[in-house]
């Protein structure tokens, strides 16, 4: 039978299905990936994943195997207001809703607030979960550059002037501030009071997801939007993914409650509520401290492992190579030569030099990137690293 009639526009947009390709390639044992951006497996507890679960099941069975109320357990609202304080966010149970994942949340944000025509803002680059979720709504996606700094704000203001005279001004900016995924950029403190500034003056909300700000390897802390925040301005998506597990799918939204009422009527429509044992997990990996160890691993494994990268590059990439030095988090962003298509070179790299990136070009709304590429450096061990980075220098090389 042909479907063709039947499917959604959405769904036959092209491309959709280019990165789901490239997952099920670098799932093959010989590449070496820098593609997929997740934690390692050693960054894992399971032992303690094991033993907390066990005792879960044995000592609140029909909790864990049951539904949960729709924002998530109270008692993990409670954990998580408490951790947002601690953060310099201060938080009461009533600005919390547990999701199945940041990336929910953000989809459930996206149906609190847009209709269609509505405007909104991410920067360029951006994480590519929040371009399809974004292209699911019938609505006009703006971008703004990032540079050493984070978005620039300048570029930004000037794009607000124009579509202030338009009559056109976005609702949203979506912002991952530390240490972005793609470009592990984190934006600076003045940008960060500009950014508010600007919401302020434009009077549009900021959705802040902060997935890898708690994986800082060096240099110095910055506070969270949500934290500098006076105004009620800025929703922040939390997520256990990258310091906990993405399997257990449980984030977080912190915002005023009058949002956090609508999500949970939007979320009645979704899933319902989040996965129980999941919500349970995160909750005593916090209470016994499992988690603060977890993150101290990761970040531990994580700066190793980025300065073993950052190195190669510089010693291995092609002359007029340049890439971002990150702070924290899983990525690094190169940019080769004007005029290098990363995307025509992947399947190149993977079969000759068996090792896989994103090209740039997932990372944009429209043109862009077509010369950059993303390395996520948590997954691959340092063995293969040393082995992946010269292979990969090496097979664009050859290509330039
Ligand atoms: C910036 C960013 N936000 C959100 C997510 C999704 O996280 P979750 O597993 O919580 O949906 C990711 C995952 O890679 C990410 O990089």
């Amino acid at each position: 039978m042909d479907l063709q009639d039947y499917f959604s526009d959405l769904t036959s947009q092209p491309g959709s299905t280019a990165l789901a390709e490239l997952f099920k390639l670098t799932e093959r044992p010989d590449i070496i990936s820098f593609a997929g951006g997740f934690p390692a497996p050693d960054m894992f507890l399971p032992e303690e994943a094991a033993e907390v679960t066990r005792q879960l099941l044995e000592e609140k069975p029909s909790t864990v195997l049951g539904y949960s109320p729709t924002p998530g357990f109270s008692a993990l609202r409670e954990y998580l207001a408490e951790r947002q304080s601690q953060m310099g966010m201060p938080a009461s149970v009533d600005e919390l809703m547990v999701t199945s994942g940041s990336l929910q949340g953000l989809d459930i944000l996206g149906r609190v607030f847009l209709n269609s025509g509505d405007r909104i803002i991410v920067e360029a680059p951006t994480y590519l979960g929040a371009l399809s979720t974004f292209a699911s709504y019938d609505i006009i996606v703006d971008s703004v550059p990032v540079d050493a700094e984070g978005l620039d704000t300048a570029r930004l203001a000037e794009l607000l002037e124009q579509r202030r005279r338009q009559d056109s001004l976005p609702k949203l900016l979506y912002t991952v501030p530390t240490f972005q995924n793609p470009s592990g950029q984190t934006m600076s403190r003045q940008r960060r009071q500009e950014l508010l500034d600007l919401a302020n003056r434009y009077r549009f909300l900021i959705i802040e997801d902060n997935a890898y700000g708690e994986l800082r390897f060096s240099g110095e802390e910055v506070p969270t939007l949500k934290a500098l925040d006076t105004d009620e301005k800025v929703i922040y998506l939390g997520t256990f993914s990258k310091i906990l597990s993405p399997g257990i799918r449980i984030g977080w939204i912190h915002a005023a409650p009058q949002i956090i009422e609508r999500a949970i009527q939007v979320r009645q429509a979704m899933d319902q509520c989040s996965n129980s044992l999941g919500q349970l997990l995160a909750l005593e990996f916090g209470r016994r401290g499992l988690i603060e160890r977890q993150i101290k691993k990761t970040v531990g494994l994580l700066g190793e492992r980025a300065r073993l990268t950052l190195d190669l590059i510089a010693c291995e990439f092609p002359a007029g190579t340049t890439w971002t030095n990150p702070e924290g988090g899983f990525y690094t962003w190169v940019t080769l030569s004007p005029g290098v298509d990363t995307a025509q070179l992947l399947s190149h790299c993977i079969e000759k030099a068996r090792v896989a990136y994103v090209a740039g070009i997932a990372f944009y709304v429209g043109k862009g990137g077509n010369n950059q590429l993303r390395l996520c450096y948590s997954q691959p061990s340092l063995d293969d690293i040393s082995r992946g980075i010269p292979r990969l220098a090496k097979a664009l090389t050859t290509r330039l």
